[in-house]
């Protein structure tokens, strides 16, 4: 199959939703990554989606929406946590877990009870989805395993010849998948954190969220994941990265004899003799969610094998920056602080 990437004109739209409409797969540009489209309410279009990206069939997927009359059609027993969530922060990057309506196809829902929804903010992807007139499951546009596409290009480097249509909207503003939370038991519980930060949700449920454990630490053996994807290898580039906590002096002298490349803020290159690939600023989170992907990507298109990795803080936007950094490092961490 031929992948066409076009410029996410009028007309390209309207073509994309067409395609949508016949359970055909489009790749869509939202804030966070670049999505892989399907409608949710179709059950061999939604499949689709699994094959082209070699997803494991037990990961749902998030069904994006235009409208609140659309909610309906993916999640049911709206909550009054869950209405002001999406008053506060829809559209936007922020995904909620709801029990599932009958309706929405059970590939996206992988036999969970559960459906995930989103309203996008991006204006492509409300396009799209308001042309089609169907809630539409995306996960991200990338081969599973490998760091999110946060580009067009990136989109046709993994997903060529697999998708008819690549919609091209620019590089994505935020650079990191939406924070997920969890509203289907007694105490909200964060799942993947993003943009939207733990702090934010707190401040606008009044109440404390639990955030899962498998934010911060690989789950053990036998451990059931709240969330299944958190129990994949992700982000993964092909060198082997190690991140490195500590001081930038600490950092430097670790690094400086080493054969290896480094990830590090841009405050940083031009104090280090290694070759680098920077991701935003040491002062900047956002900056830094925005360009860690395509930083991974880059790594691996420079043949990186070895790589340390300046550590991101684990507060705020630069939590959903770490948890990322984490798995593309397989948890490998070096400790230098005192
Ligand atoms: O920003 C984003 O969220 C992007 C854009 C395209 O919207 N999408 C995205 O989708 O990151 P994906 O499939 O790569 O990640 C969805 C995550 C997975 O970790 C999945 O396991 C979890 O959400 N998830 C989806 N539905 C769930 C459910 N019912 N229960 C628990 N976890 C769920
Ligand atoms: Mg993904």
């Amino acid at each position: 199959m031929q992948t066409c990437l076009v410029d996410a004109s009028k007309q390209n739209i309207e073509q994309a939703a067409r395609l949508l409409k016949a359970g055909q797969l489009v790749a869509i540009p939202t804030e966070t990554v670049y999505g892989l489209a399907a409608n949710a309410l179709d059950n061999t279009a939604v499949r689709a989606i699994f094959k082209a990206k070699g997803r494991p069939q037990d990961n749902p997927l998030i069904s994006h929406i235009a409208s609140m009359d659309m909610m309906t059609q993916v999640v049911c027993e709206i909550s009054p946590a869950a209405h002001q969530l999406a008053q506060q922060f829809w559209p936007g990057p922020l995904t909620m877990i709801l029990p599932k309506a009958e309706g929405v196809a059970d590939a996206v829902c992988a036999g969970l009870q559960t459906a995930s929804v989103r309203m996008p903010s991006h204006p492509v992807a409300l396009a799209v989805i308001k042309a089609a007139g169907v809630p539409l499951a995306a996960p991200s546009a990338n081969l599973s395993g490998s760091p999110s596409p946060t580009t067009a290009q990136d989109v046709f480097a993994d997903l060529k010849d697999r998708i008819p249509m690549i919609l091209d909207g620019g590089s994505c503003d935020v650079g990191v998948e939406s924070t997920v939370i969890s509203l289907v038991q007694e105490t909200p519980m964060l799942l993947r954190p993003g943009y939207i930060t733990k702090e934010q949700l707190e401040q606008a449920l009044q109440c404390e969220i639990l955030m899962s454990d498998a934010v911060l630490h690989a789950l053990q053996k036998d451990e059931v994941a709240a969330s299944p994807g958190m129990k994949y290898k992700h982000y993964a580039p092909k060198a082997h990265i190690t991140i490195v906590q500590g001081s930038f002096a600490a950092y430097q002298k670790y690094v400086k004899d080493k054969d290896a490349f480094c990830l590090c803020f841009e405050e940083d290159a031009c104090k280090l003799q290694n070759p680098c690939v920077v991701y935003g600023s040491e002062k900047d989170a956002n900056s830094q969610a925005n360009r860690l992907f395509s930083a991974l990507r880059e790594l691996d298109a420079r043949g990186a094998k070895y790589v340390y990795a300046r550590c991101p803080k684990q507060e705020g936007v630069a939590l959903a920056v770490y948890n990322r950094l984490l798995r593309a490092a397989a948890y490998r961490l070096v400790n230098l602080n005192g």
